[in-house]
């Protein structure tokens, strides 16, 4: 299992040893600053102790060089921290351009991890070692966290919201996954395990030598496609009445009123469980709601099987403009980003 002290969790990814180094610095900051005062009240106690009763202290008209000296170095000492700090934070906010996602799910009481691949797996999480992995994350029910502390990476899990984080593990092995945020009588019990693995080890795992074999994201999206009848109104043909969906993430879509919005996962989110909130332009507002008929997982599915879909062929989604995000930004939500073949590259950073 783990290595590492008592009080430290082993460092196995690359952000570990930099969360590490800045805190180490916070505290010995801490601790120098703590021993200092403490120190000079204790030696001043002493040295300008009231001697006589009738004794009065000496007047002091203050000190120039004294107030700029302790306005100046806590203002350096801030500036550090600040520099520091925000370099630290935004390395882990924005991954890597090219990162291999996998989905996570939390639920009372319990994480599920969906792979594009089609592994589904509960409370364990195989990721490869190597390859900037991006988990992205909502939640079925109340407010989880997911927590690996091995990685020095935690991010709220939402009711209806993507939230991400992203990690490139540097060592194999099995480490601690936790939910970090109270959710109820069994908050406690959510925990699982990541097995970080060579990156042909993944592979073979995701080929079938370490969960059952099924249906791609993708695939199984699109079953739930036809099962909840989607394929009738969404796909070309007599009964199309609502938009078709090729190439839609990622694009423009215009709306009835004239406004537009991005199509991200999230918006396609909101289209299946809240049709009316935005109807596209062109379309009537006929779409039933599928509120408390599809779980969070299947709505994944189904978005990965959008995603999926040729850019061409549908035809026209409102107006929209080419898909794709700007090069060189990340979204807070998933994009139509691409997996990395595991193996096939360095850390990005
Ligand atoms: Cu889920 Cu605490």
């Amino acid at each position: 299992m783990q290595a590492g002290t008592p009080l430290f969790p082993v460092q196995a990814s690359t952000m570990a040893s930099r969360v590490d180094n800045l805190y180490f610095f916070l505290i010995a900051l801490s601790a120098f600053f703590t021993v200092l005062i403490v120190a000079l009240v204790a030696y001043f106690a002493v040295k300008y102790r009231r001697r006589r009763v009738d004794e009065i202290g000496a007047p002091i008209h203050g000190s120039l060089a004294l107030e700029l000296v302790w306005t100046g170095i806590p203002l350096i000492l801030a500036m550090v921290l600040f520099v520091w700090g925000a370099s630290v934070y935004f390395a882990l906010a924005r991954p890597p351009a090219e990162t291999l996602d996998i989905y996570a799910v939390g639920k009372q009481w319990m994480w599920k991890f969906q792979h594009r691949e089609g592994q589904r797996e509960i409370n364990t999480l195989h990721v490869p070692a190597n390859v900037p992995v991006r988990m992205i994350i909502t939640a079925e029910d109340v407010l989880h966290s997911l927590y690996i502390p091995s990685f020095r990476v935690k991010m709220d899990a939402i009711p209806g919201r993507y939230t991400q984080l992203w990690f490139t593990a540097t060592r194999t092995g099995e480490y601690h996954v936790f939910c970090a945020e109270y959710c109820g009588t069994n908050h406690s019990g959510m925990i699982g395990s990541v097995y970080v693995m060579e990156p042909e080890q993944y592979q073979a795992w995701l080929g079938g030598g370490g969960a059952p074999q099924g249906a791609s994201l993708a695939q199984t999206g699109e079953q739930l496609f036809t099962q909840l009848a989607c394929v009738t109104c969404h796909t070309g043909g007599p009964t199309q009445r609502g938009p078709a969906l090729n190439g839609l993430l990622g694009s423009t879509v215009t709306l009835e009123g004239g406004q537009s919005v991005t199509a991200t996962p999230a918006y396609v989110r909101e289209s299946i469980l809240e049709p009316m909130a935005k109807v596209v332009a062109g379309y009537p507002p006929i779409m039933p709601t599928f509120q408390g008929q599809v779980s969070e997982e299947q709505i994944l599915a189904l978005t990965e099987y959008i995603k999926s879909l040729p850019a061409q062929g549908g035809g026209a989604h409102g107006g929209a403009a080419p898909a794709g995000a700007p090069a060189g930004t990340q979204p807070a939500v998933p994009d139509g980003g691409t997996a990395v073949p595991p193996g096939s590259q360095q850390p990005q950073r």
